[in-house]
């Protein structure tokens, strides 16, 4: 097939209420590839292969996370949680967070994270949470442009937060008001 007649595979944000083994390899690359260049969520090193699909596997079951991937021509190519309270936790059931977000090197710079933070935020409103948080590596210069423009305020920061592997980096905490009017 020459490439006139290939589908238009147009960027998609999906919420993953299961996961097919095509999807959940190419997730597994896309971390690998991410952890390589500098951020894992946690991960240090590109992990185990059957421990990272055990950990996929246990995120699309459990009903207090929602998982959304990012498809990029047609593959997985990035992943967010929503991360809702526990039932016992009604002081804080007014707060979802974010977790695991994160592109793949090779699909940055196509607008994905902002699509994918969009989705987010619209889905915690439309649940009823009144806060949306999330924190990141003081290191992580995109994402902190990311979130600071979509309307984040940073509110705390940890010393300590994260060991890259060589030294301890400070961590950034950030609060989104979903009550807030915007104002056009
Ligand atoms: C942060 C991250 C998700 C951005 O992904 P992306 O798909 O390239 O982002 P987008 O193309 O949607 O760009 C969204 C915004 O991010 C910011 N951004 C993206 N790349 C940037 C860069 N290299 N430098 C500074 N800001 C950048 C900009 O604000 C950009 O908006 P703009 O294009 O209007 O300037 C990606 O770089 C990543 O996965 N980083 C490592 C993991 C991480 O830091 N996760 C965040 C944890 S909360």
């Amino acid at each position: 097939m020459d490439d006139s007649n290939k589908p238009i595979l147009q960027p998609v944000i999906e919420l993953m209420d299961d996961i097919s083994d095509r999807d959940l390899e190419d997730l597994c690359i896309a971390v690998d590839e991410a952890v390589l260049d500098g951020n894992g969520f946690g991960w240090l090193k590109p992990p185990e292969r059957s421990k990272q699909k055990s950990f996929w596997r246990g995120v699309v079951t459990m009903p207090m996370r929602e998982l959304y991937c990012a498809r990029f021509e047609g593959r997985i190519v990035g992943s967010a949680q929503l991360i809702k309270p526990f039932a016992n936790n009604e002081a804080g059931a007014h707060i979802a967070n974010i977790s695991t977000f994160f592109i793949a090197p090779y699909a940055r710079g196509h607008g994905l994270a902002i699509g994918m933070l969009e989705v987010l935020v619209q889905s915690a409103r439309k649940q009823g949470f009144k806060a949306l948080e999330v924190d990141v590596r003081e290191t992580q210069k995109a994402a902190i442009s990311l979130i600071e423009n979509s309307g984040f305020v940073r509110w705390g920061v940890k010393k300590k937060y994260a060991w890259n592997g060589e030294r301890f980096v400070s961590g950034f905490y950030y609060t989104k008001d979903l009550e807030e009017v915007v104002k056009l």
